[in-house]
């Protein structure tokens, strides 16, 4: 069938503002929004700038927003959209080219929140073993793919970068209550800052938007009961 696309694009070496710019394709019902710029930049305009690398919903590097909402361009169908589809990069981080943002941003509030295991324990012979039960407690949160989908959804991210934002408190959620780390109380202390969870107002556009289908607005309210009653087990 023929489609329609409309692409927000945007060349910061020779645009002075963004523009739209409209293309007209066969495609199949089953192809992905991610096929359809492939097509467009393979047949149509070389130029045309966008992210991906696994092409399966796994590396997190396509997102953007697809008739309004925020999607990953490899698991969002032709057959789902419709004839038209409006593809427009990230909001709330600054664009590079076309539909790719600066993600330096994103990756920074990452980073405040210190992903990692903490645990000075002298490491056993084997694995540092946990049970079904405790794994249980943070398993949702570890499918977090860092795609950006749900921080760019966020009216609190767009109106102020600082928000340490859903993705971050996401990935803090994993080691806060995962029984082998230690640092739960560094993490809860710098969530309990200003740019911390305070900044959620359960909008539910996180959890509308996260691709991995994660109850993004419920582990941010786990997040802040734990700073208010310091309990994480
Ligand atoms: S290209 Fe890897 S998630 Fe879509």
């Amino acid at each position: 069938m023929n489609i329609k696309v409309k692409i927000r694009r945007f060349n910061p070496e020779k645009d002075r503002k963004p523009y739209w710019a409209e293309y007209s394709l066969d495609a199949q019902p089953w192809d992905r929004v991610l096929d359809v710029l492939v097509n467009i930049k393979e047949n149509q305009d070389g130029s045309l700038t966008f992210r991906r690398s696994c092409a399966h919903g796994i590396c997190g590097s396509d997102a953007m927003v697809i008739d309004g909402r925020n999607r990953l361009a490899c698991k969002a169908l032709v057959k789902d959209l419709g004839k038209r589809i409006v593809v427009e990069p990230l909001r709330g981080l600054p664009v590079i080219k076309d539909l790719t943002v600066d993600m330096e941003p994103f990756w920074r509030q990452y980073r405040s929140i210190q992903p990692f295991l903490m645990n000075d324990d002298p490491p056993p012979y084997t694995e540092r073993l946990q049970s079904p039960e405790a794994r249980a407690r943070f398993d949702e949160t570890t499918k977090c793919i860092l795609c950006a989908a749900c921080t760019t959804s966020c009216p609190s991210f767009w109106a102020d970068a600082s928000y340490v934002g859903p993705a971050a408190i996401i990935q803090a959620h994993r080691f806060i209550f995962d029984d082998r780390d230690h640092g739960a109380q560094v993490r809860l202390a710098i969530l309990a800052e200003g740019n911390g969870v305070w900044r959620c107002r359960t909008v539910y556009n996180c959890t509308e938007a996260c691709p991995r289908e994660i109850e993004v607005t419920r582990a941010i309210r786990e997040v802040t009961r734990a700073i208010v009653t310091g309990e994480i087990r």
